[in-house]
């Protein structure tokens, strides 16, 4: 870090995704205590923290309440508790379907909040709370200051990331979109700042601060992942695009490395005895 410390901090840590290794809930929640720790030792006096996680319906709602119960040993303030609505979710017909993400944001000292950033695109459209002014009764319409309605700590229009959308990363199966880390990097962090994220993936916060410049550092154990966000950090610098639709982040490499193999004659043995199953790799 250099001396320098961040304003914000947006993690998104693994938690039992196939993808990952698993980890039992103790084991996840000490290592959040650890990497949650760290972020405070490089966090500005005035400084907001968010954090992604889930609440397994299927196995106690958990890593959520651990982790919240291990927050609430640190030196933070616990502000809100955001929900983000999936379009895709789980579930059978005996229960509700699980749609939700959890985000819950915390701050040290009175950090940054731009109200601005809240504002969605969906128009208001419930009239009849009724409030006197001034000695007149108004209705909300009158006293609101936009057309729209503000996200609140429920957010319904973010689109989660598919591969027929230009932001889309192939390989990254926990890619945030870019419109929630942009809501929460637009409002908790001014121009210039800095803002750390400690699980980069597909680079999402990187490229957020790159277009709101702020400044970003962001790592990722896995130095696949940290070329990845790098080249699209660096694909976006090049043609303005956010991700590579269902193309891929290493199209240029394979391409090269394609073009690279001699011809060769395929001879193919047949099998003594046939194949009872195939298994296809994608
Ligand atoms: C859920 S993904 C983050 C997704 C990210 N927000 C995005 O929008 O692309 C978690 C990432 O954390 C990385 N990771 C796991 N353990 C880590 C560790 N101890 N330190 C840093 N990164 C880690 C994984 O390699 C993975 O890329």
């Amino acid at each position: 870090m250099d001396g320098s410390r961040a304003a914000l901090a947006i993690h998104d840590p693994p938690y039992n995704l196939v993808a990952f290794k698993e980890t039992s809930i103790g084991e996840f929640t000490a290592s959040c205590e650890r990497w949650a720790r760290s972020t405070l030792g490089w966090l500005a006096p005035d400084a907001s923290l968010y954090v992604w996680l889930g609440a397994d319906q299927t196995d106690g709602f958990q890593p959520l309440p651990d982790f919240m119960i291990m927050m609430r040993s640190l030196p933070v303030t616990a502000r809100s508790f955001i929900t983000m609505r999936n379009q895709r979710g789980y579930g059978t017909q005996k229960n509700w379907m699980a749609v939700r993400q959890e985000l819950p944001y915390y701050t040290m000292g009175r950090p940054v909040f731009n109200v601005e950033a809240e504002y969605t695109d969906i128009p208001k459209i419930l009239r009849g709370y009724y409030k006197k002014v001034n000695g007149t009764m108004t209705e909300n319409m009158e006293r609101s200051r936009s057309e729209n309605i503000r996200a609140g700590n429920v957010w319904v229009d973010i689109q989660q990331v598919f591969y027929r959308m230009e932001e889309n990363v192939s390989g990254c199966y926990a890619q945030k979109p870019l419109k929630c880390i942009d809501r929460i990097v637009r409002a908790s962090s001014n121009i210039g700042q800095l803002v750390v994220d400690f699980f980069a993936h597909s680079g999402t916060t990187l490229l957020s601060c790159e277009i709101s410049k702020r400044r970003c550092f962001t790592i990722d154990t896995d130095p696949v992942f940290c070329e990845i966000a790098i080249r699209r950090l660096e694909h976006y610098r090049k043609t303005g695009q956010f991700g590579w639709q269902n193309g891929h982040a290493f199209e240029d490499n394979i391409q090269v490395e394609f073009e690279r193999v001699p011809e060769e004659p395929v001879s193919v043995k047949p099998l003594a005895t046939p194949p009872v199953t195939q298994t296809l790799f994608f």
